[in-house]
Parts: structure tokens; sequence; C-alpha cells
């Protein structure tokens, strides 16, 4: 438990952070005690992981003081920061997909024998902080063979071995299942009872609601209040973040469908290519993938739009008459698909949010051979607007922009297609509480013009809140149907993990 008397072990005073014209962060004062989980809140593109990055010495602040214990101190890089006991769990990826995973966990502090790599110990040693996130592969598997989910473990298993007194994870359980997040929680328990601090980031509030001894906000790269363990509420923290009211979660009014936009048939995907899977969906109808991660929703998703293509069965749309073979005919017959990792399928990070948001429209929208800028410009401006997409404006690089603003970007890019069949893999991952609803109302009033949309999430409140229809999956198979009405934890749990009744309406 948090000792009061001793000075913060890790305090930032003032601290501002200026990045050409956008203002990150904005004279903020804050410390973390020992053996405190203190959670860092505010909505997308508030600062969060650009006061983390100060922290742990991978940027260095415009103005303002780091103190250790204290101390002032100056971080030059990474490694000082990890030498004063800092260590980040950055909110991308940041691993070397070709290395293993224990090379990965002790990339540029490798254990030495004789001089030599001591490969032995890496692996002893590795294996044992791979027991501590649950991660059950071996330290040689090549990191770029995992899921998004283990490699996120990856991270965290590196993080560990670090020793670090103050762990900073950023979003670490946003590509998660609930099982690998109840370890990490655990993890981070355990850590704050050895009297290790842990500052934690996450939209999802539940998490910080279970977790955090106390909550900072901050808005627009301001700091604006606390709130302590006792006062710890989901309404309390929106209210600090957004600064205005938000609804607890939108719920879907059922209304009518239209016809068929899509059959499947008998369709084998190539992760499981011995499970057949068939369902339909109508015009204006949402439908939910639910299901626990490794069931094989991401992979029905992309055999749908056509870049791991079916290795059989049917699939039927207006336009098509088999399973697509490349994503440009799915794109063709209006199938899109907003991605999981926007990092891997969804963006060109060199290039400006402006062009990204019109790469997938440019061909319909090039006038004589030249591209319409005025269409562009138009894009850009709805968007951005519509999905309150934070930038320094439409000509800003990508790269730099806050996680759930990046991802926005991808779902913006989509829906500029006005697709027939939206097909969206975790559509709000990193989205922060006020954008969510933004989204949810967006797939509403799309499915009220007749796109059809599939949803995979591993959030159940987004499966009930959204769906007309839930469709379970199970190794590869789809488990079982759930009318809307039929939609519960239990009912979905049990289907998810095969103890389910048979296949229903699908
Ligand atoms: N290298 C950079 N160059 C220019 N602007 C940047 C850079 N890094 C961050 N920013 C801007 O600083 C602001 C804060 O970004 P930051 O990533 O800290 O937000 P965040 O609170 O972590 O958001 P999210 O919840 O989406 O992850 C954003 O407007 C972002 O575009
Ligand atoms: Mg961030």
């Amino acid at each position: 438990m948090p000792e009061n008397n001793s000075p913060p072990v890790l305090e930032v005073r003032h601290v501002g952070k200026q990045f050409q014209s956008v203002r990150a962060l904005d004279d903020v004062s804050l410390g973390i005690l020992a053996g405190e989980v203190l959670a860092v809140l505010g909505e997308n593109g508030a600062g969060k992981s650009t006061l983390m990055k100060i922290l742990a010495g991978v940027q260095s602040p415009s103005t303002g003081e780091i103190f250790v214990d204290g101390q002032l101190v100056v971080f030059a890089n990474v490694e000082q920061a990890l030498q004063a006991g800092i260590s980040l769990i950055h909110q991308e990826l940041n691993l070397a997909s070709n290395l293993s995973v224990g090379a990965n966990i002790f990339l540029g502090r490798e254990p030495r024998r004789f001089g030599l790599i001591d490969n032995c110990r890496i692996e002893r040693d590795a294996t044992k902080y791979l027991e501590m996130v649950g991660l059950d592969v071996s330290p040689r598997t090549i990191v770029g063979r995992l899921s998004i989910g283990k490699q996120q473990l990856v991270e965290i298993a590196k993080a560990l071995s670090t020793q670090a007194r103050v762990l900073i994870m950023d979003e670490p359980t946003s590509s998660l299942s609930q099982h690998e997040t109840e370890t990490l929680f655990g993890v981070v328990k355990n850590l704050r009872a050895q009297g290790v601090s842990v500052i934690y980031i996450s939209h999802r509030l539940r998490e910080v609601e279970e977790l955090a001894d106390r909550v900072v906000v901050l808005r627009d790269g301001c700091f604006v209040g606390q709130i302590l363990r006792d006062e710890i509420r989901h309404d309390a923290m929106v209210s600090m973040m957004v600064g205005r009211d938000v609804s607890k979660f939108y719920h879907r009014t059922a209304h009518s469908t239209g016809d068929e936009v899509l059959r499947v048939e008998q369709l084998r995907t190539p992760a499981y290519p011995a499970h057949a899977i068939s369902f339909s969906v109508r015009a204006g109808e949402i439908v939910g993938v639910a299901g626990l991660v490794g069931a094989g929703r991401s992979e029905l998703l992309t055999t749908l739009f056509g870049v791991t293509p079916a290795v059989g069965g049917s699939m039927k749309t207006e336009s098509l008459a088999r399973p697509p073979r490349t994503a440009r005919e799915a794109i063709e017959a209006g199938i899109v698909l907003v991605p999981e990792d926007r990092r891997l399928a969804g963006l060109v990070l060199g290039m400006s949010v402006k062009q990204n948001l019109s790469l997938a429209t440019l061909r319909r929208e090039m006038r004589g051979g030249f591209l319409n800028r005025e269409a562009e410009n138009r894009v850009c401006e709805e968007m951005t607007q519509q999905l309150r997409i934070k930038s320094a404006g439409g000509d800003q690089i990508v790269q730099v922009l806050s996680g759930g603003n990046q991802q926005k970007v991808v779902l913006g890019k989509w829906l500029a297609t006005e697709p027939r069949l939206l097909l969206m893999d975790e559509p709000t991952r990193g989205i922060d509480v006020g954008a969510k609803e933004e989204i949810y109302r967006l797939m509403h009033e799309l499915a009220g013009r007749g796109v059809a949309i599939v949803f995979v999430s591993s959030e159940m409140e987004e499966i009930f809140g959204l769906s007309d229809r839930a469709l379970v999956m199970h190794e590869g198979r789809i488990a079982g149907g759930l009318d809307r009405a039929e939609i519960s934890e239990d009912a979905v749990m049990q289907l998810a993990t095969g103890t389910g009744r048979t296949p229903a309406k699908c």
C-alpha cells in the first residue's frame, strides 16, 4: 500500500511538450508513490502517451522537471530512465518481429558468459517472465509468428524483466483476451504488493475501477484533476475526462432489415480449413461476432474480404458468386474491412491524414486522371468532424497522431467508400469513451441506410449494445447464433467455451 510520508518515487513538475504547432502537454505536475497503481485517463490525444514517453526517457520535455525519490533527474535516453528504475510498455508494439521471444525480452541487455551471449540463461530467465504473464510459448519462437495479443504479453514480460520500480503500461490490455487480461491484473496486484509502482493507461474504465488506487485526468494536455480510490466510479471518470455528459452506453433500437446482402455456405478459411461456416446477413442488420481470442473471428473477416482467400465453400453477394480472391475484388463488390491492427493493415503512416482518409476512395474520385482535391478535402472534413479526429489539420502525418486518432482515420477511410457490407474487427480498440459513442451512433446510422455490418468484438458490452444478432465462434466454427433477446453474457460464454447448445439460427 502507498506510503504517504515518503516523497513520490517519480514526479513531474510543470512539464510541457510542444510539437511544432501542437501543445501536447501544458504545465502538468503529478507524482506517484511507492506501491501505488495510478491510472492516467484522458480522451484520444489528451497527452497521456506523450507524458509517459517523457517519464521513460523516450522524449524530453520542452519545459519542466522530473524527480526520482525527490532528486532532480534529466533522462537523455531510455537507458538512463531504465537505470533509474522506470520502464515503459509502449501503446504500439515495439518488438523486433524477426527475433525470438527470448532475444526480444533481453534485447540490448543480453546476459553474457565469457564475453558471449549466454543463450541458456536467456531461455531460462525468459521462461520465468513468460510464466508470470501466463504466456505458454517457447522463448525460441519468432515474435512475428505470434498473434498481436501474445506479442503484447511478450512486451509485458520484457518490462517485468527490467525489475523496474515504476512500470508504465500504456493500454496494455487493448489486444488481450479476457483470460490474459485477468492474468495481467494478477501481475499488477502482485507488483503493487511488492512495492512496485504502476502507471496504468486504459480506455476501459472497468479495469481502472478494479485496479487503480488513484486516477488522474488529462484533457487537451492539461491536468484537470484526480479521483481517489473510494470515489473512483465510471461516471465520475467520464465527466472529468470529457468535460460534458456522455450517455453510459449506446443502445440500439431494433429496426427493419432488407434483402440478404451476404450468404456464406460451407465457407472454409485457411486458418481452420477443416471447419465449414454458414450464415447470412441482411441489409441494415448489425451482426456481432463473439468468441475467445483464437476462435477464428478475425480470420473469418479477412476471408470475407479476400485477403486470406477461402479454401472452400461458397459466398454470394449481389455482384459476387464466389468468395473474393483479393481485397480489390471485395472492395469492388462493396465489401470493406476495418482491420484489427491499424499499423499493419490500415494506415500508411508516412502519409497525411487527408491522404489516408481518401486512399480507398481515390479511384472513384479521379477526374480526367487528376486527383480531385476538392473531393479529398470534403472527405477529410466530413470524417474529421463525424469521428472527432484530433490532429493539427488534414496535412498532418498520421504517424504522429495519438493511437486512438489513428484508429479513427482507418475507420474514416473505409466509411468514406460507402460500403454495402462493412466488416469491422474490434472497431473501438483504443478509442476513448466519448468517441466510442460516436462510432456506435455511426454504425447505427449506416445500418439505418441499409449497410450490413459484421463486427468482431471482445467487449461483451459492445456485442450486447449493438448487435441485432450475435454469432459466437469456437475453435473455427460458429458454435451458435443468438437473437437480440437471447444475447446474454452467460449464453455467449457457454457457446464461446464450447459448452453451449448446438448451432442454432445463423
Ligand atoms: N511526434 C509528434 N509530432 C507531432 N505531434 C505529436 C507527436 N506526438 C504526439 N503528438 C500530438 O500530441 C497530442 C497528444 O498525443 P498522445 O499520443 O500523447 O495522446 P494520448 O492521450 O496518448 O491519446 P490516445 O488515447 O489516442 O492514445 C496529439 O494531438 C498528437 O497528435
Ligand atoms: Mg496514447
